[in-house]
């Protein structure tokens, strides 16, 4: 998939086992960034070059900062495809959770960029889930101002949602509360490397929550530009396909997985060229309507109590499964709005489900507490709480400070 960013313009590499060429993979990248496309050059005879680099790439280093849960394998079969590319490979293991999303986590992760005398043009891989790529990419923003950075999403939600479209961040404690990517930049990847193998070793429970994305995706795909890239057809019927692809998504197919990630992140992609920076109006959408779901799941995600199969031992959520969660009260809210109608609403419950994802929870606290943590989401403008609503078959919305009553409806869905 190709993501037209003007100067900024990348691909999106999915298929199995493609972490084996990632050396040559990045190579190739960080040429077309710096010439816009245009093909490698032959070696020049006798010319004096300060890299063991091939010819027309001046990256020498790479830093590869891969996530400590994934299997041994898998980092080193990206790192000896970087060292078979001619690059000086250090690699730096990051602990994926909210908590390690964190100021001392870049820190350690920009002294280790600058100890292993990483330059401005070397590329920074992210190899892992959500947080490692947000974390490390980054790092890669700020790091002398700005390194290439190459994201190899291990984590569905990764690699349709997070790899995709540039947002980095880390997270910030404030007043001993955990307030989610506070910190950040936009900064586009060269190149996003989905390698499905890796999903391998996924755990079943991140496998489903990365469907909740995905499901987000089919609820809004017929409002965004997605329609000109997949074609009305494919739009139209993009919660059906997904609904159907979830058996074999969750069996690991790799060809299922293959066209199901594809499809998801041409959706992700479209919005992110039309709006790179969230800076839509309302009534167009923009990236904004990514968030549909997540003012809901944001104000649920931080509680500690809440488990999604009500076993304690499984609490806390994850992001996904409260964005299951958002998807269904932000169905209900519109539901009692008029928005949609009863037999829409129903539908995503029954997908959710389908997904293996919680459809509602125990101890949510009182609506007041709820309702005070979605008007402070940090997606609030102008202190007024901006939801996005399902609008119709695929269609999706913004709404600004919807009615408290028809917001309670919402919560009352989720709630077990
Ligand atoms: N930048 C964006 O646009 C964007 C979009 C959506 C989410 N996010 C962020 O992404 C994060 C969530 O990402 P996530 O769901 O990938 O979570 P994650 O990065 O925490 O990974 C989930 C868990 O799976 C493990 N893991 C990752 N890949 C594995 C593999 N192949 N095999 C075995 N274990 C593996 C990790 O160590 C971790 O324990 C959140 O911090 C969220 O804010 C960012």
């Amino acid at each position: 998939v190709h993501v037209a960013l003007a100067d900024r313009a990348y691909d999106v590499h999915i298929g199995a086992g493609l972490l084996a060429s990632l050396g040559e993979r990045v190579r190739d990248a960080l040429h077309k960034q710096r010439t816009g496309g245009t093909p490698t050059p032959p070696a020049m005879k006798g010319q004096a070059t300060r890299r063991a680099a091939p010819p027309g790439n001046d990256a020498q280093r790479a830093f590869l900062a891969y996530d400590d849960n994934l299997p041994d394998s898998l980092v080193e079969t990206a790192a000896a495809s970087l060292t078979r590319a001619g690059f000086i490979v250090t690699t730096h293991s990051v602990h994926a959770s909210e908590q390690t999303k964190s100021l001392d986590t870049l820190a350690s992760l920009l002294e280790a960029l600058a100890s292993a005398t990483i330059e401005r043009s070397d590329p920074v891989i992210a190899l892992g889930g959500g947080v490692v790529g947000d974390v490390a990419g980054f790092a890669a923003a700020i790091y002398r101002r700005g390194a290439p950075v190459v994201q190899c999403p291990t984590t569905l939600l990764a690699m349709v949602d997070a790899s995709v479209g540039g947002k980095t961040a880390v997270n910030l404690r404030v007043d001993g509360q955990l307030r989610k990517n506070m910190v950040g930049a936009f900064w586009q990847p060269a190149l996003v490397l989905c390698d499905v193998a890796a999903l391998d070793s996924l755990p079943d429970r991140q496998l489903r929550a990365g469907l909740a994305e995905c499901v987000k995706h089919a609820l809004i795909a017929r409002s965004t530009p997605a329609r000109d890239r997949l074609g009305s057809d494919a739009t139209d019927v993009m919660l059906a396909w997904t609904e159907e692809s979830i058996p074999k998504v969750l069996a690991r197919d790799r060809e299922a997985l293959i066209a199901f990630i594809t499809r998801n992140i041409t959706v992700k992609t479209a919005v992110v060229e039309a709006d790179e920076r969230e800076e839509a109006d309302d009534a167009v959408g923009g990236r904004a309507l990514l968030n549909l779901g997540h003012t809901f799941a944001h104000a649920i995600e931080p509680l500690h109590n809440i488990s999604p199969t009500n076993d304690p031992a499984d609490a806390p959520l994850l992001h996904g499964e409260a964005v299951a969660l958002g998807l269904i009260a932000a169905s209900a809210c519109a539901r009692a709005l008029g928005m949609i109608d009863a037999k829409q609403a129903s539908q995503t419950s029954v997908i959710v489900a389908k997904a293996g994802l919680p459809t509602c929870v125990a101890n949510l606290p009182i609506d007041e507490t709820l309702l005070s943590a979605m008007a402070h989401d940090k997606k609030q403008q102008d202190g007024q709480m901006r939801l996005v609503l399902p609008a119709g078959p695929g269609l999706a919305k913004v709404m600004r400070n919807p009615p408290a009553d028809a917001v309670q409806a919402g919560l009352a869905a989720i709630r077990a």
